[in-house]
């Protein structure tokens, strides 16, 4: 999928990244293509979430070296509201809970620009919400607040297909959710790629996702850099053997057994 011709719609090139004065991400270097989904798995605290804060700009993760392109544009240093207007969206692992805000303020914007119409608005609000399972007697709520953890992941996968991204993030978009709603949730996913050729990094420490997901490549992250690539079916090999594998040295010797 990934072609030397077409510009990558995201280019990493040796990334390092600290956080608390630790040294988290060690040089990772990455391409992802148009409408191209990949998967990024690994053990807990191999940096999986940094990673992911690295690409969107969180404050308190800082490059210390390497780049990140988005489009051939340098975003390394862009605050993470002009990465989300060039088209970059993460549904993030704990997805956070906007008191004051509700779905409607927060969409309003983005969908007037495109010229939508608030009947049609509301319209695409009750379409999706059916579609992806989230009861629409929750639409008026404060974004994310008092919703399960399920529930959450729900609207993430709802406000992403509302409001259209060229690359969108997935941390974690397993952890919460039951396999009914993770196969709701990834179809909904897989569909607005084929649909409009987002690209897609899912990050996960489980392969149950890539029963349901379909991702072109896998990548294996561990102590911060990324130690194997392959195929979907990598990720079947991790379901029987585990990291184990890609333990670091310091996690064995913490954990004797
Ligand atoms: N803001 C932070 N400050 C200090 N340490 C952090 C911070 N964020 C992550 N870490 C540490 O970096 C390592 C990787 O964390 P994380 O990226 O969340 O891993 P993963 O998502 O793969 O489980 C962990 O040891 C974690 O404690
Ligand atoms: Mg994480």
């Amino acid at each position: 999928m990934t072609s030397n011709l077409v510009e990558p719609v995201l280019e990493i090139k040796d990334l390092h990244v600290s956080a608390g004065d630790r040294e988290i991400l060690k040089g990772i270097s990455l391409k992802v293509a148009k409408g191209e989904k990949i998967a990024i798995m690994g053990p807990n605290g191999s940096g999986k979430s940094t990673l992911s804060s690295a690409i969107l700009g969180k404050p308190g993760y800082e490059v210390t070296n390497g780049e990140i392109r988005f489009f051939g544009h340098d975003i390394t240093v862009l605050p993470t509201y002009e990465r989300a207007r060039l088209g970059l969206a993460l549904v993030s692992q704990y997805p956070q809970e906007v008191e004051g805000v509700n779905l409607y303020d927060l969409v309003d914007s983005a969908l007037k620009a495109r010229e939508m119409t608030e009947e049609d608005l509301f319209r695409r609000l009750r379409e999706e919400a059916e579609e992806i399972g989230f009861a629409t007697s929750l639409l008026d709520r404060w974004v994310n607040v008092d919703l399960s953890g399920g529930e959450k992941k729900r609207l993430e996968t709802l406000l992403l297909a509302l409001v259209p991204s060229k690359l969108a993030v997935l941390d974690e978009i397993d952890s919460g959710l039951d396999i009914d709603a993770l196969r709701q949730v990834s179809h909904r996913i897989d569909a607005l790629s084929a649909d409009t050729s987002m690209a897609v990094i899912a990050i996960t420490h489980y392969s149950r996702l890539l029963k349901v997901l379909t991702v072109d490549r896998v990548l294996v992250l561990a102590h911060g850099e990324f130690v194997a690539e392959g195929g979907p079916e990598l990720a079947e090999e991790l379901e029987h053997t585990g990291y184990k594998e890609y333990a670091s040295q310091e996690v064995e010797e913490s954990f004797p057994f």
